[in-house]
């Protein structure tokens, strides 16, 4: 099957593609792709690596609803470890003959704000968390992607954005993807991460839910089902979906030809997300 410049935003989680050769084969699926005239756009997070600079470095890691508390020292570990998976990456594709592009999400024209802090009930009080140096987008110019992908290029964007002060932010990647899904105008977002979908029993069990509703997301989240990083995962393909991107597939990194069994096989695998 070919098709008509079908741009397809694929975002890769820090412990998806990090095993032996698995970036290798993702390389290879991206240029089976692109044979088939996708323009894919790169988005990546590293939230395994960055926890395990902070701890080495003795800093302590806190998370909240699969946020991390970001203060500026954190920020700093942050960029610095995004651009270093960001640069490996770019470089990697390259000597795959990939014309690939890097940049932080702020250089890539993303715009945003400083995130309000979450609501937690601590015995059974509200209590207001401050996340600290973490972003909403609230806005993107599409410029910088067009100008890349007029120029047959991948762009390789690293989830660090910018209010238009200049004050850096860090932003959950799936979060970022859905925005870039949109502001790129992409058809089609697959997440791919370090599990094989959404799990029915939760982390660690092996029985993958291949359809859910927005509402089914409600209802796994309300079970308990979908805890930790996977909250934001589900909110940004509802987002996604909600803001005209047509095809929403959460996928194996660790089988990273799962993108061209997926979109070329057509084959029953990983989860998608519809409106129902
Ligand atoms: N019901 C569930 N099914 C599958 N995974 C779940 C579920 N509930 C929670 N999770 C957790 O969500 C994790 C995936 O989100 P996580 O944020 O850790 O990775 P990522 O988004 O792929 O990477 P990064 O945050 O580096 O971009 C899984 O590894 C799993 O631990
Ligand atoms: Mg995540």
């Amino acid at each position: 099957m070919s098709v008509t410049n079908c741009r397809v935003l694929i975002k890769f989680g820090g412990n998806s593609l990090n095993g032996p050769g698995d970036l290798d084969r993702f390389a290879d699926n991206l240029l089976e792709l692109i044979e088939k005239n996708y323009q894919p756009i790169l988005v990546h997070g590293g939230g395994p690596e960055i926890s395990k600079e902070m701890e080495d470095r003795g800093m302590i890691v806190k998370k909240v609803a699969g946020l991390r508390i970001t203060d500026q020292e954190v920020l700093s570990v942050a960029e610095e470890v995004l651009k270093r998976i960001n640069a490996a990456t770019v470089a990697m594709l390259r000597a795959k003959g990939i014309n690939a592009i890097g940049a932080s999400a702020a250089d890539a024209g993303v715009i945003c704000k400083r995130k309000a802090p979450v609501i937690m009930i601590e015995d059974g009080i509200d209590v207001n968390v401050d996340l600290g140096h973490v972003g909403d987008v609230v806005g993107a110019s599409s410029k910088w992607i067009e100008d890349m992908l007029n120029a047959e290029s991948v762009p390789v964007i690293y989830p660090i954005g910018a209010d238009p002060l200049g004050n850096k932010y860090n932003v959950n990647a799936d979060t970022m993807a859905a925005f870039l899904a949109q502001a790129g105008g992409a058809d089609t977002m697959i997440l791919l991460t370090d599990v094989p979908g959404i799990l029915r029993g939760g982390e660690g069990s092996s029985d993958v839910v291949h359809e859910v509703t927005f509402q089914g997301i409600d209802e796994l989240i309300n079970q308990g089902v979908i805890t930790g990083g996977m909250i934001p995962k589900v909110e940004a393909c509802r987002d996604a979906i909600r803001h005209h991107v047509a095809t929403v597939h959460m996928l194996n990194g660790k089988d990273p030809n799962s993108i061209v069994r997926k979109l070329i096989g057509m084959e029953k695998i990983g989860t998608t997300v519809t409106q129902g």
